[in-house]
């Protein structure tokens, strides 16, 4: 047996009352957020968009893209960790949410850094590769039904050293159990299974509902 225990909200609370504070438009989001009703879930774990500003720093990264917006936590907490002269792209086919997202964008003075871009993730992504465009760090976190398709196309378009992060790929904990069957949690155990077979290196971190983290 690994040596792992159960992260209960109690043990959360414990790890931010004793690590980095969160910027005060964070703040404001997570509150956004909660107050949606069930559609709060689609944002990532904070955790998660901690673990991403490490991956920024520690790599001195200049350039992140993401499939995925919703109301921008994820992007925003990048851009609070990338340097101003740094490329940053949302891709999000929800006008609604984008402009949310654009609002908190402008109250934390990141929007100049941020680009969203309102379109269907493969069309988008499409257009980046056409242009032969290059980003350090990669979140794929919208349909999980293209998952694969994202994951393909962000091969084209990270940069050397890297990484690709894509949430939700332990599904609640529903990919280990053979006994569910519904089509996302199937689409995501193929998903798990592609990963597993290609060539580049993985881990899944158990935060959030499940990081997988890929790099050449
Ligand atoms: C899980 S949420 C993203 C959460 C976000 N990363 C965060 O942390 O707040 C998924 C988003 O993907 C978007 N989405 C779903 N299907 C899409 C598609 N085919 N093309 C572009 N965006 C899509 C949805 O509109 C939704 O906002």
């Amino acid at each position: 047996m690994d040596k792992n225990f159960i992260i209960d909200q109690n043990m959360i609370n414990y790890i931010f009352s004793h690590t980095n504070n969160l910027h005060k438009v964070q703040k404001k989001l997570l509150k956004y957020n909660e107050k949606l009703g069930h559609i709060k879930k689609l944002q990532i774990s904070i955790l998660q968009a901690n673990f991403i500003q490490f991956i920024i720093k520690i790599n001195n990264y200049k350039s992140y893209l993401e499939i995925g917006t919703f109301t921008g936590y994820s992007i925003l907490s990048a851009a609070l960790a990338l340097p101003k002269n740094c490329k940053l792209i949302g891709i999000d086919k929800n006008l609604k949410t984008n402009n949310e997202a654009i609002k908190f964008f402008k109250e934390a003075k990141q929007d100049k850094k941020i680009n969203l871009i309102c379109d269907n993730g493969k069309i988008a992504l499409e257009n980046l590769i056409k242009k032969k465009e290059k980003y350090d760090l990669i979140l794929i976190d919208a349909d999980k039904e293209n998952y694969i398709n994202y994951f393909k196309q962000s091969l084209k378009l990270k940069s050397k050293k890297g990484i690709i992060l894509i949430d939700n790929t332990l599904w609640k904990g529903d990919v280990a159990n053979p006994k569910i069957k519904d089509r996302l949690t199937i689409k995501l155990r193929e998903f798990n299974k592609y990963i597993k077979k290609s060539s580049i290196n993985k881990y899944i971190l158990p935060i959030g509902d499940g990081f997988t983290v890929c790099w050449k």
